[in-house]
């Protein structure tokens, strides 16, 4: 993993690397049992080289706090490594340059659960799967479950925190999510 984040720290395989300030590999443990996947890195995320530190970070952060997890047991990073101008969306070129540093991360991690944050994510890792992309509100707190070389990965994707921010509805359908996620962690004994 260190190898891999070495390499991102010196992409340029997408324009993104000219405008970045840091890139944002993931953080967290390389033991995880769970991984979140987010969009892209933000103003802060950039700023700090680390995934969701700014506001959207706070609300994953109070989440996990809520099923009793913490940052430091689970692994966080996101689709694209780099920022895109202006937060605005990642661009499907942008997306196929970077995805084999997320792919190569599930490979390494190996974990049990995928929880995706977010209609990027989820549509990559629910295609890298093998599965049909729906729109985030209707398939969100679902749990997909695929056969990978290493055994079984348990996909649930959710809304992301930043869209929580200022939609309250939101935030409550996110909060049950993450109550999901504690019912399928317990039932795998994890
Ligand atoms: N939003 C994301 O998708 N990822 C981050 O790391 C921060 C905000
Ligand atoms: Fe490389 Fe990804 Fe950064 Fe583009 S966004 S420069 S592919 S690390």
């Amino acid at each position: 993993m260190k190898k891999l984040e070495e390499k991102i720290k010196n992409c340029r395989k997408c324009p993104l690397w000219q405008l970045r300030t840091n890139p944002v590999p993931g953080s967290g443990s390389y033991d995880a049992k769970v991984m979140f996947v987010g969009e892209a890195p933000g103003y802060w995320e950039d700023q700090q080289g680390l995934p969701f530190v700014g506001k959207a970070g706070k609300v994953l952060d109070e989440l996990l706090n809520s099923i009793g997890l913490n940052r430091d047991e689970v692994y966080i990073t996101n689709v694209v490594k780099c920022r895109p101008p202006n937060n605005r969306d990642p661009t499907e070129e942008e997306i196929k340059a970077c995805s084999p540093y997320l792919d190569a991360q599930i490979d390494i991690i190996r974990p049990r659960i995928i929880v995706t944050l977010g209609r990027f994510s989820t549509s990559y890792i629910l295609k890298k799967f093998g599965f049909a992309v729906e729109g985030i509100s209707k398939i969100h707190g679902k749990v997909f479950e695929a056969r990978t070389l290493f055994g079984r990965v348990y996909i649930i994707p959710m809304y992301h925190p930043a869209v929580a921010l200022y939609r309250p509805q939101l935030r409550k359908e996110l909060k049950e999510d993450f109550k999901k996620l504690k019912e399928l962690l317990k039932s795998l004994k994890i």
